[in-house]
């Protein structure tokens, strides 16, 4: 009889990394069948819905409204809903991706059902445990089974942590195998003639920012001051700025508003975010996800953070981690614009096949 793999996703970046999986699960239904839960971590029909159709992602099993709310009200909710549904459907191995509170609600949760539990995208560290992702990360990989690696940090990250070799897989990065397929539709004419892209063309040369880690918007002064940051940069780079809902909640309670030059949206969809982000002249963000897909498509890219879990990025890839102190950024920005940024390259196996080889990888293991 074939598995049951329960793949859980609940907020946006989780669906780019959950589509390929469930495309590649797709063309082993000999081996595998596959329900997909959705905890209702992000819920709002641009942060959630728009990706489900646009991913092609097919519908969830379950949807737990475990949304909205403290880090332990969410992470409550959403175990108490995974936990009836293990009870009743006993998958015989649940997939989690990245590191949200969904990743590590679930994992918690399977495993002490006894089911075992496979961890994509493990092993990244960014040393600080400030960093609620970072503990995320932290506790999924110390009790999953199975873990896929995207870079070789995260293999020994994972090896100084204990794990068995056999068990830990460097099999690239399906959010790169998302970003090819969905840039192979675009290139097909299935971009969007949004609001978006009117604006891209409009402006011609431009860069892209995006802002939501709690470090950067919930603190007033460092918010103001990379606002003050992005304000110069706009004075000789039109900027344009999708605005996650926690910015957009933050910047209204501190009465803070996007300068000049600053073209602020509502937060935008896969396709009409890659139709902008891909043809930047620069990308400033504190998104994990978009310093690596920058770094696939060789855009530059400025990473608004003291550090991250993603080095490869910065020793293969475009990206700089500058910080939020205005100068750095300001100076690093310049050079790029200047023509002085560096050229990277796609990091090993990150070329489209790497839901194909967890898969692979899957079938080896007896459940
Ligand atoms: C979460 C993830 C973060 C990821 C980000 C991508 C954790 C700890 N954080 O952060 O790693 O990079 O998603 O977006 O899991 N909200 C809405 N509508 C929505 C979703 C959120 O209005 O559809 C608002 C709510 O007020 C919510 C707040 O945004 O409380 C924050 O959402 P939450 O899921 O807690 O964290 P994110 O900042 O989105």
């Amino acid at each position: 009889m074939a598995a049951l793999i329960t793949l859980v996703a609940g907020a946006r970046p989780n669906f780019m990394k959950i589509a390929p999986i469930a495309r590649a699960l797709d063309r082993a239904r000999d081996a595998f069948s596959y329900q997909i839960v959705h905890t209702g971590q992000h819920y709002d029909e641009n942060m959630n819905a728009v990706f489900l159709r646009e991913l092609g992602i097919p519908e969830p099993s379950l949807f737990i409204q475990g949304g909205g709310g403290t880090h332990a009200e969410q992470t409550a909710r959403i175990m108490i809903g995974f936990e009836q549904y293990c009870a009743a459907t006993r998958p015989s191995l649940v997939v989690v991706v990245g590191d949200v509170n969904s990743t590590l609600a679930c994992s918690i949760v399977a495993k002490k059902a006894n089911i075992p539990v496979a961890h994509v995208e493990a092993g990244l560290r960014s040393g600080d445990r400030t960093m609620p992702e970072e503990i995320n990360r932290l506790v999924t990989d110390s009790i999953s089974d199975w873990f896929f690696v995207t870079e070789p940090a995260g293999v020994s990250n994972l090896m100084t942590e204990g794990h068995a070799a056999e068990r830990v897989c460097h099999v690239g990065h399906v959010t790169v195998d998302n970003l090819l397929y969905q840039k192979k539709k675009l290139e097909a004419g299935e971009g969007p003639a949004t609001a978006a892209s009117a604006l891209k063309t409009k402006l011609g040369r431009y860069g892209v920012v995006t802002l939501h880690r709690p470090s950067n918007v919930d603190d007033c002064e460092v918010f103001t001051r990379i606002l003050s940051a992005l304000t110069s940069i706009a004075k000789v780079l039109p900027l344009v700025f999708p605005v996650h809902p926690r910015t957009r909640k933050q910047m209204e309670a501190f009465g803070l508003e996007a300068g000049p030059n600053i073209h602020a949206l509502p937060p935008l969809s896969y396709m009409d975010f890659l139709n902008l982000w891909k043809d930047a002249a620069l990308v400033l963000t504190d998104s994990g996800g978009l310093q690596e897909e920058t770094t696939a498509l060789n855009v530059p890219c400025l990473t608004l953070r003291e550090n991250t879990e993603r080095p490869i990025t910065v020793t293969e890839g475009t990206n700089i981690v500058v910080g939020t102190d205005p100068v750095r950024i300001g100076t690093e920005a310049r050079k790029i614009l200047d023509g002085q940024g560096r050229s990277g390259r796609r990091p090993p196996l990150w070329d489209g096949h790497a839901a194909e080889r967890i898969v692979a990888a899957l079938r080896d293991i007896a459940f």
